[in-house]
């Protein structure tokens, strides 16, 4: 066992599930859990990515599994995350990445765009974190709940009416949930990311708007997935301990700047 793997309190091999774990953040999340010392539950309506990653990481020698469910359907979440529990033990760590992106502009985004949007990104948060938090406390055992929000939630971004309110809604969520889950001993925190260089972003991002980005962030340039979990392992672990209710943005500088001329 490495000191790293010491320093995040994850190497118990506490079982983690992740959401969204085929693709980008979640992947890099569920990736770097599982080299922490976790046993990762990597969760996708990808079923084929969520094996493919499973068994990525198992042949490393890491503990992993699959679980094939979509986060917007309640009953498919909640029998999915009762064979997790069942296959496995009590989920100690959930990372809520599943989510989707549009651009659409205010007056365009009609009822059912916004329907989907809430569904992903809000409700099944909400419900993950609700049936999560349900067994931690039934066992009587803390946990560790991290939600990935977004910068778009916190400012208004052009085009991101539905996913920006639907973002702005996961960091208020995560403040309730760290009150109420909080005399349990279960930390709610949320990841906001600036702009990531993930297969979300190469298909909604137009020249000009990761132009637009580039320009606008501190950093010059888009982060990566593994940026993100390197957060997101700090916040799920026991070196966070005493971090909760926290909306952290790692966003290049993109709340930082003003005017740069
Ligand atoms: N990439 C960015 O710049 C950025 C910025 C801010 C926030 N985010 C957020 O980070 C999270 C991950 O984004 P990403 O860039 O890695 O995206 P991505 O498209 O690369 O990966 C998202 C994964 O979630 C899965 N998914 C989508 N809807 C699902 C559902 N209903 N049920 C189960 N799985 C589902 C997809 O199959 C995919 O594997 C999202 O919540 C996104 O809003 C991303």
């Amino acid at each position: 066992m490495t000191g790293e793997r010491d320093e995040h309190g994850l190497q118990d091999g506490r079982v983690a599930v992740v959401t969204g774990a085929a693709s980008g953040i979640g992947l890099a999340a569920a990736r770097s859990l599982a080299e922490a010392g976790a046993m990762v539950v990597a969760a996708d309506r990808d079923a084929e990515g969520a094996a493919r990653v499973a068994a990525d990481l198992t042949g490393q020698g890491l503990r992993a599994a699959p679980a094939a469910f979509d986060v917007a359907e309640p009953e498919a979440v909640a029998a999915a995350m009762a064979a997790i529990a069942r296959d496995h033990g009590l989920v100690r760590v959930l990372v809520n990445s599943a989510g989707i992106g549009v651009d659409v502009p205010f007056l365009d985004t009609d009822p059912a765009l916004l329907d989907r949007i809430i569904g992903i990104n809000l409700r099944g948060t909400m419900m993950l974190g609700q049936i999560v938090a349900r067994g931690l406390i039934a066992a009587g055992r803390p946990g560790s709940i991290v939600n990935i929000g977004s910068v778009s939630g916190l400012r208004g971004n052009r085009g991101r009416a539905a996913y920006g309110a639907s973002k702005g809604a996961v960091h208020l969520l995560t403040q309730v949930m760290a009150l109420e889950l909080g005399p349990h001993g279960i930390r709610v925190n949320c990841v906001a990311p600036g702009p990531i260089d993930t297969p979300l972003t190469r298909a909604v991002h137009r020249p000009e708007v990761r132009a637009s980005w580039e320009e606008r962030v501190a950093l010059g340039r888009y982060g990566t997935p593994e940026e993100m979990a390197s957060v997101i392992r700090f916040l799920a672990g026991d070196a966070a301990g005493y971090v909760t209710g926290q909306i952290i943005a790692a966003d290049g500088g993109f709340q930082a700047v003003g005017i740069r001329d």
